[in-house]
């Protein structure tokens, strides 16, 4: 038993912490730190620019032989900016890219709850991880510089205060333009491939420098960009030391903000503490109490999962929409699974499919029949924040969701062979939306007022 205990418990050992910050001393399997190896470069984005041979080269500072030591993804020290207050001066910009540890790649471990998601993630190889990086982009996120008339920004659309999303049924962009879908979150990208509802750009990369010269979101091209930028000198010196020769370009731009994305993280929510301690609390109360004698070790781990659960604690609604979030009958984990909990496909719920001309979502991309009105799985993690929900942001509330699932979707020819009429009782509705609510965990606190002068 306390073996098979032992392997279902993964993630007991770092449950002792009640902050995002305890975890890093010891990362439990299955959740592999992503490696990134010793000998990677700092940035390896060739081929070089061959536009102008007489610029003097840029100073790349050598990080090859450093990288850093395992760090928690989430903590505060990535995204809080460069130390200070007011607007980033060129002198605070120097100094801190000086600092040869803000380019050494690092070494990442995801928070507790996402960490069993270590094997998703997704583009650091190819888009490596330093603090410079990771700064340099959540700069570029908050700058309203980026667009046309210098009004909107990622975060006027993906708000740290409205959950990373919006609260508006759409996105609304320059000169107050709105498309037809309502903004997804902008965290835990980390462990997501495809992006975008119908999951048109492969990367965040890709997704990144989109939005840009989207003429009804920022509404700018990417030449006036790129211009725009590089006449900022702080961001100038931030792109040529972490680039190398490139400098700034619209590539880079978006491996900046991608990185600044991937280090959005949410942490822990009282869904995970209680995922920590269930295993311990499903065995007979016999077994627990012969743990003791039995495994010392052991039953420290379930006394300190305890202590965070109660810490953190769901309510008993919550554990009865959890278990029915999770059951056959309910269903929801056939596409909300995983640690991040979504599957990263594609599906026609129905949303919007009674309407005169649906979106039909994924098809537009793939032209497979099968995809007609099928959209990418959202995440529950954190949901209760970033209301209204689905592609087209018409469902108001999370009670309104429940209830789309209560009465089977929207009946149509595409209509997934998962979503069928459930027939909850009115207490059973409420258990689903209180343990969504519960799956509401820590965000990294960031900094939002520091741009280049
Ligand atoms: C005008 C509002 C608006 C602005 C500005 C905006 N976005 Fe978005 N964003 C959206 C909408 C709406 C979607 C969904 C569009 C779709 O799926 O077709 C989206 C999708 C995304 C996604 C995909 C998430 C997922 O789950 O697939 C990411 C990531 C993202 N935006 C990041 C950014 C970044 C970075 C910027 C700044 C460069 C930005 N957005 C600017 C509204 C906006
Ligand atoms: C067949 C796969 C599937 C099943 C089963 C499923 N979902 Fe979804 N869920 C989706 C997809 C796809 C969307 C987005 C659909 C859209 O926008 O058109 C979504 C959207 C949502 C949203 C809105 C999130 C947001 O950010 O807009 C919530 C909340 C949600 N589902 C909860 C649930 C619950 C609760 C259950 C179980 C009762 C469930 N889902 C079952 C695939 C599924």
């Amino acid at each position: 038993m306390p073996n098979l205990l032992r392997s279902l418990c993964g993630l007991c050992v770092c449950v002792t912490s009640l902050t995002l910050t305890g975890c890093s001393k010891e990362p439990p399997p299955p959740a592999k730190p992503v490696s990134l190896g010793s000998s990677a470069p700092i940035e390896s984005t060739d081929p070089p620019a061959k536009t102008d041979d007489s610029a003097t080269p840029a100073k790349v500072v050598e990080t090859n032989s450093t990288v850093s030591a395992e760090v928690l993804l989430g903590s505060p020290e990535f995204t809080a900016g460069i130390p200070g207050d007011g607007a980033l001066t060129a002198e605070q910009i120097q100094a801190w890219l000086e600092n040869p540890e803000n380019h050494a790649p690092l070494e990442i471990v995801l928070p507790m709850g996402l960490m069993a998601g270590s094997k998703q993630v997704q583009g650091i190889a190819d888009n490596l991880m330093t603090r410079a990086k990771i700064e340099l982009g959540r700069q570029l996120y908050f700058d309203t510089r980026l667009s046309a008339d210098n009004t909107i920004s990622c975060a006027s659309c993906h708000d740290p205060a409205e959950g990373f999303a919006k609260h508006t049924q759409f996105g609304v962009g320059i000169k107050g333009q709105m498309g037809g879908r309502n903004s997804p979150v902008s965290y835990n990208r980390i462990v997501s491939g495809a992006q975008f509802w119908d999951g048109r750009a492969a990367s965040l990369e890709a997704q990144a420098v989109g939005p840009i010269a989207n003429p009804i979101e920022m509404g700018n091209t990417h030449e006036k960009a790129v211009e725009t930028v590089a006449n900022i000198a702080g961001y100038e010196m931030q792109f040529r030391v972490i680039f190398g020769d490139e400098g700034v370009t619209i590539d880079n731009i978006g491996r900046a903000i991608a990185t600044f994305e991937r280090a959005i993280v949410t942490g822990p929510a009282p869904y995970d503490y209680y995922e920590a301690v269930r295993p311990f609390l499903v065995m007979k109360p016999d077994d627990l109490a012969s743990l003791k004698d039995d495994d010392a070790e052991l039953y420290a781990k379930y006394e300190a999962a305890k202590a965070a659960a109660d810490a953190h604690p769901m309510s008993t609604s919550a554990i009865r929409g959890r278990d029915l979030f999770f059951a056959e009958r309910g269903g929801c984990t056939a596409c909300h699974v995983g640690a991040n909990l979504a599957d990263e496909k594609f599906h026609n719920i129905g949303v919007g499919m009674d309407t005169e001309k649906p979106d039909l979502g994924r098809f537009e991309i793939s032209k497979e029949e099968k995809d007609k009105g099928a959209f990418k799985t959202p995440t529950i993690r954190n949901v209760a924040l970033s209301a209204p929900y689905m592609h087209d942001g018409s469902q108001k509330t999370l009670e309104e969701v429940v209830e789309h699932y209560n009465k089977g979707g929207v009946p149509n020819s595409h209509l997934s062979t998962k979503i069928k009429k459930l027939d909850l009782k009115p207490e059973e509705k409420a258990d689903l939306v209180e343990f969504m609510k519960a799956c509401t965990g820590e965000f990294p606190k960031i900094e939002q007022s520091r741009l280049p002068e």
